[in-house]
């Protein structure tokens, strides 16, 4: 979770030294240096540690990070010198932005860009980078569910129409996809597709990302559009829109609602001309009871509302997709797998997917790299698949499999036992997660052969 948030701020900007985080105490709960070289500071030392005992100079007033966690604001491209307690200097532009939970201050990030000492770069900006214009690839909705073909006939006509989509489906059920899919058949597919992830982006940068900047607006800020303006006469995917912060919420409903737009520290209205397809991962409705989702903004979205099924609830699609993912495997790697064997349905049949249909395709390209043989087998399955509680309650169908009985629970021990070996430290640790003496795990490693 922090990681996938920690990339996604990266993936915005053009260039970044180094980023960190704090908690709503000043811990540092996150570093990253990628300029060790010039600025001696590596992780390890960091985390765990208050911000003022790494920058002994820092204190409430001048330390950016500790402004931002008070006030709640975010501070755009300051220039700050900076000596940490092993009394190396360097001068960097830090932006920083407060992290919220709702309307709760719960830490803030800093990303910072230093000025080398060396090269002297001047004038120098954290600047987020151009998005390009049209990312989307056509991909052809595959399903053989009664439900989602009614879904795709029902995608056919509403992408025709202007009003907004809401899209509701767990991780990996394909929203992106749909979302893609939805632009290409509209009359505004020869314009941009724009898309926007924007869980837990701080609603400073969010804003600016969306809306563009004026120069001048603040430090370093330079005239710049936001996505609203290269999306327009296209559409434009905002996805997780349930974790943008409420108070963005109120300025993004106003900025559908008036189709128009206003550059960060400007005063003139843009109008805009964009398609808002939104999509969101858990329940609006459960969203906006726990106020994450303002309820006026669900219904300006959510004219249209797209809900996708997992795919443990497509039972058709398993095998179906499986075909598909493996045809395409076979293109991309030269290779000619035939199928899944018998034991491999079986358990992607009551397997729950948690993942879904990214899980499944996932699941198929590891698989395409660890087999030897025409047909995917249980060996070539990752082992958290069997130590997953099974969705369903059947009893595995042994006539099925050319396994016995003995031999499958046998596959299963094994497997339960790799996980709790890979999970572990050591052969203790690991006999305590399974609830059996070490002298019993120690018999069934060697009669398994499994290496700790
Ligand atoms: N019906 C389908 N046919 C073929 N491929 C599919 C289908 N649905 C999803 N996929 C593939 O599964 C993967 C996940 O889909 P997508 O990224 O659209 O899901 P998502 O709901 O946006 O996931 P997340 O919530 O994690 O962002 C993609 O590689 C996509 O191409
Ligand atoms: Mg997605």
């Amino acid at each position: 979770m922090l990681q996938s948030y920690i990339k996604q701020i990266l993936s915005l900007y053009n260039y970044v030294d180094a980023i960190v985080m704090v908690d709503i105490n000043g811990i540092i709960n996150y570093s990253d240096n990628f300029r060790t070289n010039i600025y001696n500071l590596y992780s390890e030392e960091v985390i765990g540690k208050y911000i003022c005992d790494i920058y002994p100079e820092l204190n409430e007033n001048n330390s950016s990070l500790l402004r931002v966690l008070k006030s709640g604001k975010a501070i755009l491209n300051e220039t700050q010198h900076l000596v940490n307690y092993k009394h190396i200097e360097i001068d960097a532009v830090n932006s920083t932005f407060p992290l919220k939970s709702g309307d709760k201050i719960i830490g803030a990030v800093e990303v910072s860009a230093y000025i080398d000492p060396e090269k002297q770069r001047k004038n120098i900006t954290l600047q987020l980078k151009e998005r390009d214009k049209d990312k989307s690839k056509y991909y052809n909705i595959i399903t053989n569910d009664a439900n989602m073909v009614s879904i795709k006939k029902k995608i056919l006509k509403i992408s025709k129409s202007d009003s907004p989509i809401l899209i509701y489906g767990h991780t990996g059920t394909g929203k992106e996809m749909i979302a893609q899919s939805i632009h290409k058949n509209s009359t505004r597919s020869s314009k941009p597709f724009i898309s926007q992830n924007c869980a837990a982006i701080p609603s400073t940068l969010l804003e600016s990302i969306l809306f563009g900047t004026l120069k001048g607006s603040y430090t370093g800020a330079e005239n710049r559009k936001g996505l609203f303006e290269t999306a327009d006469g296209g559409s434009l995917f905002l996805d997780e829109i349930n974790s943008m912060e409420i108070s963005m919420q109120a300025k993004l409903l106003k900025a559908i609602e008036n189709q128009e737009i206003r550059r960060v520290g400007s005063t003139e209205s843009i109008k805009v001309n964009v398609r808002i397809i939104s999509a969101v991962n858990e329940s609006p409705l459960k969203s906006i009871a726990e106020n994450k989702l303002r309820e006026d903004l669900f219904y300006r979205i959510g004219v249209i509302q797209v809900n996708l099924p997992d795919l443990k609830d497509r039972k058709n699609d398993i095998k179906f997709l499986s075909d598909h993912f493996i045809k395409q495997y076979n293109n991309k790697m030269g290779k000619s797998i035939i199928g899944l064997d018998d034991s491999v349905k079986k358990i992607f049949k009551s397997y729950s997917w948690p993942g879904n249909i990214r899980e499944l395709k996932n699941i198929i390209e590891s698989a395409f790299n660890l087999t030897y043989n025409h047909i995917l087998t249980i060996e070539d399955l990752p082992d958290y698949i069997f130590s997953v509680k099974s969705d369903s309650h059947e009893i595995p169908d042994v006539i099925m499999s050319e396994k016995s009985l003995p031999e499958l629970i046998e596959d299963y021990e094994k497997s339960i036992i790799e996980y709790a070996i890979e999970n572990t430290v050591n052969i203790t640790e690991a006999s305590k997660m399974l609830k059996i003496s070490r002298q019993a795990l120690n018999y069934k490693l060697s009669k398994y052969n499994i290496q700790k």
